[in-house]
């Protein structure tokens, strides 16, 4: 019987995944495509082939007693998450998990300027982005509460780590906002993070929010320049307001167009983490 169950296992699931495998635990993880099962199974993590998109596969996945850890993202397009539902119609009374941890993003905020975001302040996405997370985490924690089973929502800020800083977009010329004007964002880099997911499998209760970041607020501006200085690349180039509508994608004008200044002061006391990295500068130089 696995005692960890992981849905989802990309980056983090695989780093959460092998800290539990160091401890001797065993974990199962349901992955969506077959070429996906063997570098998990190398890691000693048993696989199940299911499709979060197609309920039928979700019949009889071995869910029952575990604790579970939901990372799958929403599909695009529209405001709510289908694949929540999904899961949730998919588990019976009997075969349900023993506590639920879902990855949200701190996006469900919305747009909140100057204010300090603590787990207190209210959830008003703008995006469809953010809409279908909040949609997400209530779906969970609603089918928690009728159901008895603790679910914990992490609204995890910007991730960062070995493998995944924005190489392409710099080597792409991807331009950022003038520092003079450019928002607030907050990081976490991807190691405390598998951290803090393992916290809140052991301390976290039932139905708890917790805001994931390393508690400085930086510019994405200031992130992209120190990744750059990092790896000896060019520093992106710096639009005014009017030219980043012009030149920038959809999705990254969205991401610049909002400011939260992130708490993480639950994160911290509540699950007693300590985090390795609570600095970006911290966090990049172990990147090399
Ligand atoms: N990027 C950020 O800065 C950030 C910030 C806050 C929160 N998050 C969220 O945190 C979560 C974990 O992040 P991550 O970096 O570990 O993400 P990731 O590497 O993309 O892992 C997500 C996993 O979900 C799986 N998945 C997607 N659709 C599925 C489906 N229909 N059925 C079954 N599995 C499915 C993916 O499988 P495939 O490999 O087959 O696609 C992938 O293994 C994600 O929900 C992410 O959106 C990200």
């Amino acid at each position: 019987m696995s005692t960890v169950f992981i849905v989802g296992c990309g980056d983090i699931g695989t780093r959460v995944a092998r800290r539990y495998r160091e401890r001797g635990e065993a974990v199962t993880a349901l992955v969506r495509s077959p070429e996906k099962a063997p570098p998990l199974e190398q890691l000693g993590i048993t696989t199940v082939i299911a499709d979060l998109d197609d309920p039928a596969t979700l019949t009889g996945v071995p869910f029952a007693g575990t604790t579970l850890f939901y990372f799958a993202p929403p599909p695009g397009g529209g405001h709510t998450d289908p694949r929540v539902r999904n899961f949730c119609a998919s588990l019976p009374p009997d075969a349900q998990p023993s506590k639920i941890i879902y990855m949200s993003t701190s996006g469900v905020y919305g747009d909140c300027g100057d204010e300090v975001v603590t787990e207190e302040s209210p959830a008003l996405p703008r995006t469809a982005r953010g809409k279908r997370r909040l949609d997400a985490e209530l779906q969970l924690l609603e089918w928690g509460v009728e159901r008895g089973v603790p679910v914990i929502v992490l609204r995890v800020t910007g991730i960062y780590g070995p493998g995944r800083l924005p190489v392409s977009q710099l080597t792409g010329g991807q331009p950022v906002l003038d520092a003079g004007i450019a928002n607030l964002t907050n990081r976490i880099h991807s190691e405390d993070l598998a951290t803090v997911c393992l916290a809140a499998a052991e301390r976290g209760e039932a139905g708890e929010l917790f805001n994931v970041s390393d508690g400085h607020p930086g510019t994405m501006t200031d992130y992209f320049n120190g990744v750059a200085d990092l790896l000896g690349l060019p520093r992106p180039r710096q639009l005014s307001w009017e030219e980043a509508r012009q030149e920038m994608s959809p999705l990254m004008l969205s991401y610049v167009s909002e400011s939260r200044r992130m708490e993480n002061r639950k994160m911290l006391e509540k699950l007693g983490v300590t985090l390795r990295y609570p600095t970006l500068a911290e966090g990049l130089t172990a990147c090399k």
